[in-house]
C-alpha cells in the first residue's frame, strides 16, 4: 500500500499534530553550560571568539548563575582561568583559585544547578599541554596523581560531578581511588571518555587561555579517523568508575555518540564545542543563517543521535527560545 492511501504529510499540517509526533524531545534541563571564571572582583570580559560567552570573576559569574537557574538549565560545567601559571599547573588544586571558589559560592546560594568541573591542566600549565610535561613529551603516570588532586579539591568545593577532559590513561581510576579514600564516594565522574583531537576546540583556547605553547594534542587525544576506539575508552572508563561518559566534539561525531549510546547504559553526553557554537554565531551575524533555527536544528540532532545531555554555549538562548525563563 502507497501513495495516495499513504500520505506522511498528513501528520505535518499543523504545530499540533507535528508536536504530537515528534520524536525527539529538547528541554532546558537536558542542557548544561560551560561558564570560564577568572580572578578579581567586578570582571566580565567578552571571549572574541565566542560572542556571548565571558570570562568573569566570581561575583559576577554568581549573577550569570541565577539566570542560568530561572532558565531551567540543568547545571552549569566551570573552566577556570589561574592567576599564574605553572610547570605542573598547581594552581589546578589550589583551594582558593576561580573555579574552587566559584563552587562553593553557587553550593552557598543554594542554586538549583547540578555543578560540574572540568578536571585538566591545560588551563593551568606554562606550556598549555593537559599533564606533565618532560623532554616535549606529555607523561601520562605522573599526572595521574596531580588530576586526582584537582578532581579531590573541587570535590571538597562541594562538585556534584567531576569530569576530567585530559584523555590521560588511567586519570578515571585515579580520581574515583582519591575521592573514595578522602569521603568523596558520592560525588560522580563524567568521563570525556571519547575526546578527539579537532580544530573546533580554536575558539575555546582563546576563552580558557589554555592554547600548547609547542606541538599539539594528538599524543593525548584521539584520532578524527577513529570510532572502534571510542567503544574501547569508553569501556576503559567504565571499568574504572566513571558513572556517565561522553563524546566530544558532538558535530562532526554523532555517528560515534550513536554508537556509545547502543553500546552502553550508562548516561551519555555529548559537547558541543566552541568551534561549533562559533560557526552559528559568525554565520548569523553574517546574515548567512538564521541563528535560532540552526542552534535547535543541532541540538536536536545531537539529541536525536542518542545523547542524554548537551553541554553547550547555546543553553541560555536555547533556553529563551524554548519559552522557559
Ligand atoms: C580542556 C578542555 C578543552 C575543552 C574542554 N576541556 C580544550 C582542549 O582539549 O583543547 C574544549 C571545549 C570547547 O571547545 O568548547 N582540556
Amino acid at each position: 500500500m502507497s501513495f495516495p492511501i499513504q500520505r506522511p504529510r498528513r501528520l505535518r499540517r499543523s504545530e499540533g499534530l507535528r508536536s504530537l509526533v515528534r520524536e525527539t524531545p529538547l528541554e532546558a534541563d537536558d542542557f548544561i553550560y560551560p561558564m570560564f571564571v577568572c580572578p578579581g572582583k567586578n570582571v566580565r570580559k567578552e571571549v572574541g571568539s565566542m560572542p556571548g560567552v565571558f570570562q568573569q570573576s566570581v561575583d559576577r559569574f554568581l549573577e550569570e548563575c541565577r539566570e542560568v537557574e530561572q532558565l531551567g538549565i540543568a547545571g552549569i560545567i566551570l573552566f577556570g582561568l589561574p592567576s599564574k601559571k605553572d610547570e605542573r599547573g598547581s594552581e589546578a588544586w589550589a583551594a582558593e583559585a576561580p573555579v574552587q571558589r566559584a563552587v562553593a559560592a553557587v553550593k552557598k546560594a543554594k542554586l538549583d544547578l547540578v555543578v560540574l568541573t572540568d578536571v585538566c591542566l591545560c588551563e593551568y600549565t606554562s606550556h598549555g599541554h593537559c599533564g606533565v610535561v618532560e623532554n616535549g613529551e606529555v607523561l601520562n603516570d605522573p599526572t595521574l596523581d596531580l588530576l586526582a588532586q584537582a578532581a579531590l579539591s573541587h570535590a571538597r568545593a562541594g562538585a556534584d560531578v567531576v569530569a576530567p577532559s585530559d584523555m590521560m590513561d588511567g586519570r578515571v581510576g585515579a580520581i574515583r581511588r582519591a575521592l573514595d579514600a578522602n569521603g568523596f564516594a558520592d560525588v560522580s565522574i563524567l568521563a570525556y571518555s571519547a575526546k578527539y583531537c579537532s580544530a573546533f576546540y580554536g575558539p575555546f583556547r582563546e576563552a580558557a587561555e589554555s592554547a600548547p605553547q609547542f606541538g599539539d594534542r594528538r599524543a593525548y587525544q584521539m584520532d578524527p579517523a577513529n570510532a572502534r576506539e571510542a567503544l574501547r575508552e569508553v569501556r576503559l572508563d567504565l571499568e574504572e568508575g566513571a558513572d556517565m561518559v561522553m563524546v566530544k566534539p558532538a558535530l562532526p561525531y554523532l555517528d560515534v555518540l550513536r554508537a556509545v549510546r547502543r553500546a552502553v547504559s550508562v548516561p551519555v553526553a555529548a559537547y558541543n564545542v566552541s568551534g561549533e557554537y562559533s560557526m552559528v554565531k559568525a554565520a548569523a551575524r553574517n546574515g548567512w543563517m538564521d541563528e535560532r533555527r540552526a542552534a535547535m536544528e543541532i541540538l536536536t540532532s545531537i539529541r536525536r543521535a542518542g545523547a542524554d545531555f548537551i553541554l553547550t554555549y547555546h543553553a541560555k538562548d536555547a533556553a529563551r527560545w524554548m519559552g522557559g525563563g
